[in-house]
């Protein structure tokens, strides 16, 4: 490390701006939506441009929280971050001088922790902070780590930061997962492209986003490919070039929406939206009875057959990509509030991400968490406007879903949170007819 600025970067987080949102719920939504990039594929894609000097473009780039802190890291860092229009990002990483990923970042999005692959095989040498992130359990980097370390790096953990090195390049090498890591593989795959030699990365995670970032990957010259559905392969160049890419459609955010018509009984219209990374989550809608149709890039729902024939319960568990996202439970959850009979629901990647029905049971939910990974609801269930926490993003978008369902006001706490990954989420709700405000704290409470 050529500078001699401090390690013990000393925490400062900044002071977040508290919001409420207010609803007012018991509106069927009705109007047209539409559906903004996919926030777990933009932060990887800003962070892959750093693995050449030439300019990268990206559009359809969502204009939220994560992807701030994203972009203020990387200016930390001394790459050139322009954002020449609304949801356009033109990233040059020529001089990076500052191979350090600081407390204050990690903090901020566990999705700093990205940085690691990309700067360690361009530049050798990286500090990085152990990330923080969601409060959704015990969220582990070992993976990350082991497979640097598999392909030839240094890694030392002292004080809170991992100290990589690799010394001349990286090799490639075989990547063994013990399970399926979303930002493990995609760790892997942006060091690999750098690296001397052949990757193989498996099991290889099969999101939607892992193949946008594959995609840009090969734009950029990289030889990268999927094999197999579980594997990806590398073979690692000298050097990258600049290119430029459009993210995918939010499938996540798809999914909220589609739910948010559901458990209002209303009818809306997803533009931009793709049906083909949501194919466990409509087979789920369909066995509860929600009416959802795909066109080439739309999706209409059709919510009103809850308040005739009503919905049906429905027992789900969320796997890796094919299987149902983790990241469309918390909806999920609460359109089975609204559904008659009992639904077990099973979270089989994350601890503590059924915690939030806390919440969603103050609204007059009939929900039983059994264990960190199993609750079952009872429904219908009448919910009633009433004071709630945000803890985490989805868990939040969650609730505004439940308030938009219940009779009443619902004054939501820790909006922040949401504006982590929803782009103009309350812009959205209004234009599909949901009365919904967000204001400070403090106006909030004086308001009441
Ligand atoms: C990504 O997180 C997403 N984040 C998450 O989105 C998403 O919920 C998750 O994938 C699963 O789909 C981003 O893409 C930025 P994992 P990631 O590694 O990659 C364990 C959202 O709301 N694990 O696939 O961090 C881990 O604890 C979020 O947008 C280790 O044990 O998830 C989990 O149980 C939050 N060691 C399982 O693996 C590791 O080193 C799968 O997590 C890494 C992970």
């Amino acid at each position: 490390m050529a500078d001699a600025r401090p390690f013990h970067w000393e925490f400062h987080p900044e002071p977040v701006v508290r919001e409420v949102f207010r609803v007012e719920g018991g509106r069927p939504l009705s109007g047209t939506v539409p559906i903004s990039g996919a926030k777990n594929a933009a932060l990887k894609l800003l962070a892959a441009a750093t693995l050449t000097g030439e300019r990268c473009r990206l559009t359809n780039v969502p204009e939220i929280e994560d992807v701030r802190a994203m972009t203020e890291t990387l200016r930390d860092l001394g790459v050139v971050v322009d954002h020449p229009a609304d949801n356009v990002y033109e990233i040059a990483s020529g001089d990076v001088e500052w191979l350090f990923v600081p407390l204050e970042a990690a903090a901020r999005m566990r999705a700093s922790f990205i940085l690691l692959g990309p700067l360690l095989s361009r530049f050798g040498r990286v500090i990085i902070s152990n990330p923080g992130g969601d409060r959704i359990g015990r969220r582990p980097v070992d993976l990350h780590v082991d497979a640097m370390r598999a392909l030839g790096a240094s890694i030392e953990y002292r004080n809170g930061y991992y100290f990589a090195t690799a010394p001349g390049r990286l090799r490639g090498g075989e990547v063994r997962f013990p399970f399926v890591s979303v930002m493990g593989t995609e760790n892997a795959m942006l060091a690999a492209t750098l690296a001397e030699g052949h990757t193989v990365i498996r099991p290889a995670a099969q999101e939607p986003e892992v193949d946008d970032l594959i995609a840009f990957l090969q734009q950029m010259g990289a030889e990268v490919e999927r094999t197999f559905p579980d594997t990806i392969e590398v073979e690692g160049r000298k050097r990258l070039r600049g290119a430029d890419h459009r993210v995918i459609p939010d499938r996540i955010e798809a999914g909220t929406f589609v739910i948010a018509a559901a458990v209002t009984g209303g009818r809306i219209r997803l533009e931009g939206a793709p049906c083909e990374h949501l194919g466990s989550f409509i087979d789920t809608m369909g066995r509860v009875g929600v009416g959802v149709s795909c066109g080439k890039d739309t999706i209409d729902v059709d919510g009103t057959a809850i308040g005739s024939s009503g919905y049906r319960a429905c027992d789900v568990e969320t796997a890796p990509y094919p299987g149902l996202a983790t990241d469309l439970q918390p909806p999920t959850a609460v359109l089975l509030t609204q559904a008659t009979g009992v639904s077990r629901v099973h979270e089989a990647i994350f601890e503590d991400r059924l915690e939030w029905l806390s919440e969603v049971r103050r609204m007059g939910a009939n929900v039983e968490v059994l264990d960190p990974h199993h609750a079952t609801i009872s429904g219908p269930n009448h919910l009633l406007g009433t004071e709630v926490e945000i803890g985490d993003l989805r868990a939040g978008a969650s609730l505004i879903l439940a308030a938009l369902a219940a009779q009443g006001t619902t004054t939501i706490h820790g909006a922040h949170h949401v504006h982590r990954g929803y782009e103009n989420i309350e812009r959205k709700f209004l234009d599909l007819g949901a009365s919904i405000s967000r204001t400070a704290e403090g106006a909030a409470v004086t308001n009441s």
